[in-house]
């Protein structure tokens, strides 16, 4: 009998992967968690700011739930746009939090966020059809519409401290432009879009029949004097053609149990069920129970998180600050630093991604190379890791920095 091993395997490059998945990218984000795993399986003393999830354990009620949900035998299939109770449980919180009235067929559980924005793009996109992504972009937004068979087309943003504008969306406009999607609080840039903006920007895709994915995965981790704010309390019109992407992966420190949601009219919400339908169905039942209980249950816990949040923020940034050669603007929401590091690209170093690698190679500092949010120049650094590992890691950069510009 032949060993598992000891069967050839086809070099990847005879598979006939299609064309569209051909096209897409793999995550830079990834990547990074790759790296930082490396070297701890190494035994190496990582400083690893390259995670995009919160270092925060799920709150204890939101485990009880789900151990009581398993105890009770809520352990079969449920429809695939989830249990009645998170559906009534994610509609009362928009309408404690925004006041909107959101009706059950217009709302949805997905296996995160992520699932979220994936069966809005692929319910609406045609081959061709061209969709805006302000940049810096979260890595999966472009990947998701190549996938479709959509043309991203990407709006710069640097001029205006990567806060987009209506002009900038206005310019971008084709009579192919079928799709915009928002990220605010933003992953990578930590910027939040006004909400007076937000507005400005609606009225004119609805008065141009652009729909809208707004991605609110981030949406209660916001420092003031920023405001949060949900696409969910524009006014009726304005959400005529909009889909909200809704996670509890950051807001309950949930990452694993994969659930999310989407909030959007009627019809579309019944053709991101087909897809669902026909490919995951359900989200994981007793992850739908910890999401009630995450919901309905004491807030306590997201408070604490953004305390602890906005305390490592203001230590990183000032230090961020102090670093030769990189200059951070404040990041409003999310947990990142988006520091611009041209400053040390000298001496033979010519990109982020390279000072991203001698980061690791040499200090084993892992941070997120900014190009693959299509900011080259930048790096990505989540703060979402203990206020010690922060020091550490500010040392570590600082360290770098100094060596490539020998001062
Ligand atoms: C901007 C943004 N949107 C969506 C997601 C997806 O999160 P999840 O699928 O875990 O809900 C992430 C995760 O990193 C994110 O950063």
């Amino acid at each position: 009998m032949k060993t598992l091993s000891a069967i050839p395997m086809p070099a990847m490059s005879s598979f006939p992967v299609s064309e569209n998945v051909a096209r897409m990218q793999s995550s830079a984000t990834m990547a990074a968690m790759q790296a930082a795993e490396a070297l701890r399986a190494a035994g190496v003393n990582v400083c690893d700011f390259g995670a995009g999830e919160p270092d925060f354990d799920t709150p204890e009620n939101i485990k009880q739930a789900a151990a009581a949900a398993m105890k009770a035998g809520r352990t079969k299939y449920t429809s695939a746009g989830g249990i009645r109770e998170i559906q009534t449980a994610i509609i009362d919180f928009y309408r404690r939090e925004f006041g909107t009235e959101y009706q059950p067929a217009e709302v949805m559980t997905t296996a995160g966020g992520k699932q979220a924005i994936f069966n809005a793009v692929v319910t609406l996109i045609n081959p061709g059809d061209e969709v805006l992504i302000p940049k810096p972009y979260w890595v999966t937004f472009p990947e998701v519409v190549v996938f479709a068979g959509g043309i991203p087309v990407f709006i710069e943003t640097e001029e205006t401290d990567f806060v987009l504008t209506l002009e900038q969306v206005q310019q971008a406009i084709t009579p192919r432009t079928r799709l915009l999607i928002l990220n605010s609080p933003s992953n990578p840039s930590g910027r939040v879009l006004p909400p007076n903006d937000f507005r400005r920007i609606l009225e004119l895709t609805t008065e141009r029949g652009i729909y809208v994915v707004s991605d609110e995965c981030y949406l209660r981790f916001v420092y003031p004097p920023a405001e949060v704010f949900s696409a969910a309390s524009l006014p009726a019109e304005l959400r005529s053609r909009l889909c909200i992407a809704g996670s509890f992966s950051k807001t309950y420190a949930m990452t694993g149990w994969r659930v999310g949601y989407a909030l959007a009219p009627a019809e579309w919400t019944k053709a991101m069920l087909k897809v669902q339908g026909h490919s995951t169905s359900n989200t994981n039942s007793m992850a739908q129970w910890a999401a009630v209980e995450a919901l309905n249950g004491p807030q306590e816990s997201v408070a604490t998180m953004l305390a602890e949040y906005t305390k490592r923020r203001e230590w990183l940034l000032k230090a961020l600050c102090e670093i030769p050669g990189i200059k951070c603007a404040e990041p409003e929401g999310a947990f990142y630093a988006f520091p611009d590091v041209r400053g040390c690209l000298k001496n033979g170093l010519k990109t982020s991604g390279e000072f991203a690698q001698r980061l690791i190679e040499e200090e084993h500092t892992v941070v997120t190379d900014g190009a693959g949010f299509g900011a080259e120049g930048y790096v990505r650094i989540s703060y979402a890791t203990s206020i010690e590992q922060i020091k550490e890691g500010v040392g570590r950069i600082r360290r770098l920095a100094e060596r490539i510009l020998k001062v």
